[in-house]
C-alpha cells in the first residue's frame, strides 16, 4: 500500500484530512489541520474565470498560510487545495499558476461534468511540476466506474466518498462499507502500490476511521465534523444546530432539493447533496411550492437570518456532540484509532 504519510512528512497516524468545503474550509481551519498532523485543504471554489473573486481570495488566504506556519518563500505550503470542477473553463490557465506560486503540496478536483474533463487538468498539473514543486492529485470518486477512470488518468489519491457524506456527492452511489472494497480491489488487481485511498463519508471519530482503515483506507476525510470546530468560519447557529442533531438517517437527507430552495442548484444531475432535513425541506413535505419557498429563504437570507440555510452535513452527525478545535479533533480521533486498534489486536 501507498505510504501516503511519507509524502507528507509532518503528518502522523492515522493520516486525517479535512474536506476541502468551499465556504467552510478556509486558511484558518486548514492550517490548524496542517499544525496538528493532519493534511489542511482549503475549498478553492468553482469559477476559473480571469477575474474570478474566488482564485484571487484563495491567493490571499495561500500567501496568509505561509506567514500563519511562519514558512519561508523558498518552502513548499503542506497545504492542499479542493476545487469544484462542473466548469473547468479556465483552470489551467488561471488556477495551476495560483498552486504553483505558492507550492501547495496537494490539489483534490470534484464533481466533473464527465470524468473525463480531468485528463487535460491532470496532465497540465505535471507538466508545470518542476524541480521545486511536487504536487500530489487527489480525485474525489463516489463510485467504482469513477475510480476506474481517475486511476487510468495517474491520480496520486483516490477519496473514495460514501453516501453517508455530507454535503454533494454521487446521487447514486454506496456507503463506504461497499465502496471501499471493491477500489481496494481495483488497486490490488492492478498490482498497483503507488496510488492511497482515503475514505470519506460519515467517519467522525475514531471509530470511523479504524472502519475505514479495514474496510481499504490508507487514511481518512473527516468533512461535516470539521464544520463543528471553533475554527470553521460557519456561523455559530450552523454549529449547533450540526451538535444537536441526532440520528443522522433521519435528521439528513441527499437530495438536489437544498440545492432548489436556495437557488444554488448548478450541479450536474449525477450529483445531489446531504444536508440536515431543515425549515424548506419541511415546508415543502407540507406542499409549499419551490416559488414561495425560494422566496421565504430568500427574505430570511436578506432579514441576516440563518434559520434557512442548508445545513450541509453527514449521516453521522448524531456523534458530534460539541464544538470543538481542529487539533481536538485530529488528536482525539488518532487516539481512539488507536486505542482501538490495540484492543482488536488483544482479540477483544
Ligand atoms: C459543508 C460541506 C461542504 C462541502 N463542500 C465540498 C466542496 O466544496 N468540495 C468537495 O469536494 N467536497 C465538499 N464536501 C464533501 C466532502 O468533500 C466530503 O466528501 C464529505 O464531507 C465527507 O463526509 P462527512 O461530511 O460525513 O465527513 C462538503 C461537505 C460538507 C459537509
Amino acid at each position: 500500500m501507498a505510504n501516503i504519510l511519507q509524502w507528507f512528512p509532518h503528518t502522523t497516524a492515522p493520516f486525517i484530512a479535512n474536506a476541502p468545503m468551499f465556504g467552510f474550509a478556509d486558511v484558518s481551519l486548514a492550517t490548524a489541520a496542517t499544525k496538528a498532523g493532519g493534511l489542511g485543504f482549503i475549498g478553492g471554489g468553482f469559477d476559473f474565470r480571469t477575474e474570478s473573486t474566488q482564485l484571487q481570495g484563495l491567493d490571499t488566504q495561500l500567501a496568509n498560510a505561509r506567514s500563519i506556519l511562519c514558512l519561508t518563500d523558498d518552502q513548499p505550503l503542506p497545504l492542499g487545495v479542493g476545487f469544484i470542477t462542473f466548469q473547468p473553463g479556465g483552470f489551467i490557465d488561471n488556477a495551476i499558476p495560483v498552486l504553483r506560486k505558492h507550492r501547495v503540496a496537494a490539489v483534490w478536483l470534484s464533481f466533473p461534468q464527465a470524468d473525463a474533463d480531468h485528463l487535460p487538468i491532470i496532465q497540465a498539473i505535471r507538466k508545470a511540476q518542476r524541480g521545486d514543486w511536487d504536487i500530489k492529485i487527489f480525485v474525489q470518486v463516489g463510485t467504482v466506474k469513477a475510480a476506474e477512470e481517475a486511476l487510468q488518468q495517474g491520480v496520486d489519491v483516490l477519496v473514495a466518498q460514501g453516501a453517508d457524506a455530507g454535503g454533494h456527492q454521487w446521487a447514486q452511489g454506496a456507503s463506504l462499507i461497499s465502496l471501499l472494497p471493491e477500489v481496494r480491489d481495483l488497486l490490488s488487481k492492478a498490482r498497483n502500490k503507488t496510488t492511497a485511498i482515503l475514505a470519506a463519508g460519515g467517519i467522525v471519530d475514531g471509530r470511523g476511521c479504524v472502519a475505514a482503515l479495514g474496510l481499504g483506507a490508507d487514511g481518512v476525510v473527516m468533512g461535516t465534523r470539521f464544520v463543528a470546530t471553533s475554527e470553521c468560519p460557519a456561523p455559530s447557529t450552523i454549529k449547533q444546530t450540526i451538535v444537536s442533531a441526532s440520528d443522522g438517517g433521519v435528521s439528513t437527507i441527499k437530495s438536489i432539493r437544498h440545492d432548489v430552495f436556495q437557488s444554488t442548484d448548478v450541479f450536474p444531475r449525477q450529483y445531489d447533496g446531504r444536508a440536515i432535513i431543515g425549515v424548506n425541506y419541511e415546508d415543502s413535505r407540507e406542499g409549499v411550492s419551490d416559488e414561495e419557498i425560494i422566496r421565504r429563504y430568500n427574505e430570511a437570507k436578506e432579514a441576516g437570518e440563518h434559520q434557512r440555510r442548508t445545513v450541509w452535513a453527514g449521516a453521522s452527525i448524531g456523534s458530534i456532540n460539541a464544538v470543538v478545535s481542529v487539533e481536538h479533533v485530529i488528536r482525539s480521533t488518532q487516539q481512539e484509532a488507536k486505542v482501538i486498534l490495540e484492543r482488536l489486536k488483544a482479540g477483544y
